[in-house]
């Protein structure tokens, strides 16, 4: 109710804003959620300080997520319901990328409930549900970079390096260290997945939302494409 009454600019920067929070939140848990594992924490940080940080960061992002998803529903420019959000490809604005947004998103609710209810279900049942992290944060990576209008602006790009680097440093620690297991092969192929998934989506990144006319190929409804209202010539922009 309170969002119908915003205008549909206003929506849509608070769109973007909290995509790029939700995702600095997400990287920041990862990376916090590694460390926990490999009990990182020592005299100057304690481990239930970690482990704390991980938690709350991780709730954060659920807002911030929670804020991503409103406000895209509410802009009345773009044709996404409540559904497109968490079922996966079946919208009609840029199908693709929202739909890997909708699957980040139902992992994340995944992660975040089984989290809750650790003590009920098990450590076992808790740790295989936990490794969906890995995916998730990829998955909302190519989201971002698909559907997001800023992905060509320069610092928006050096928030996805900084991310990518900070989840890779922390995956190499954890794989370069007695917490990546004991199989050397696991390990061998852990390293080349996610070389592999970093190089992929880069790649993919230089020939799609990179490049110009992304907006048309993404998959955005023609009657959007260069609109005349104020909403219209700005917004989605990304070519
Ligand atoms: C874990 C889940 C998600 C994360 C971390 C995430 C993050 C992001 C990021 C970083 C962007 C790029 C923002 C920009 O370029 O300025 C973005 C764009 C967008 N996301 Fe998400 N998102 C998630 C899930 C969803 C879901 C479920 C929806 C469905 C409503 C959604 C709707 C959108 C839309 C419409 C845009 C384009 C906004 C624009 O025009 O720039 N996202 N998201």
């Amino acid at each position: 109710m309170i969002l119908a009454a915003v205008n549909s600019q206003d929506l849509w920067y608070t769109t973007r804003g909290s995509g790029i929070m939700a995702l600095l939140l997400l990287t920041a848990s990862v990376v916090l959620g590694i460390s926990q594992i490999g009990r990182v924490s020592g005299q100057s940080m304690p481990r239930f300080v970690v482990a704390g940080l991980h938690r709350n960061v991780s709730l954060l992002a659920v807002v911030f997520l929670g804020l991503h998803i409103a406000t895209a529903v509410a802009d009345p420019f773009a044709p996404i319901t409540v559904a497109d959000s968490f079922v996966p490809f079946v919208g009609t604005y840029r199908p693709i990328w929202l739909g890997l947004g909708a699957i980040a998103t139902d992992l994340l609710i995944a992660l975040v409930v089984t989290s809750l209810l650790r003590y009920r279900i098990g450590f076992r049942t808790w740790r295989a549900t936990h490794w969906a992290s890995y995916a998730c944060w990829p998955i909302a990576v190519w989201h971002g970079l698909g559907t997001g209008s800023d992905s060509r602006v320069g610092w928006v790009q050096l928030i996805y390096v900084v991310c990518t680097v900070a989840v890779l440093v922390a995956l190499g620690w954890r794989l370069t260290t007695r917490w990546g297991g004991t199989d050397p092969g696991q390990r061998t192929l852990a390293a080349f997945g996610a070389a592999a998934v970093t190089i992929a989506i880069t790649a993919w990144a230089f020939q799609g939302p990179l490049r110009p006319g992304w907006a048309k190929r993404s998959g955005t409804p023609s009657g959007l494409l260069g609109g005349t209202t104020t909403t219209t010539t700005t917004s989605p922009s990304g070519g």
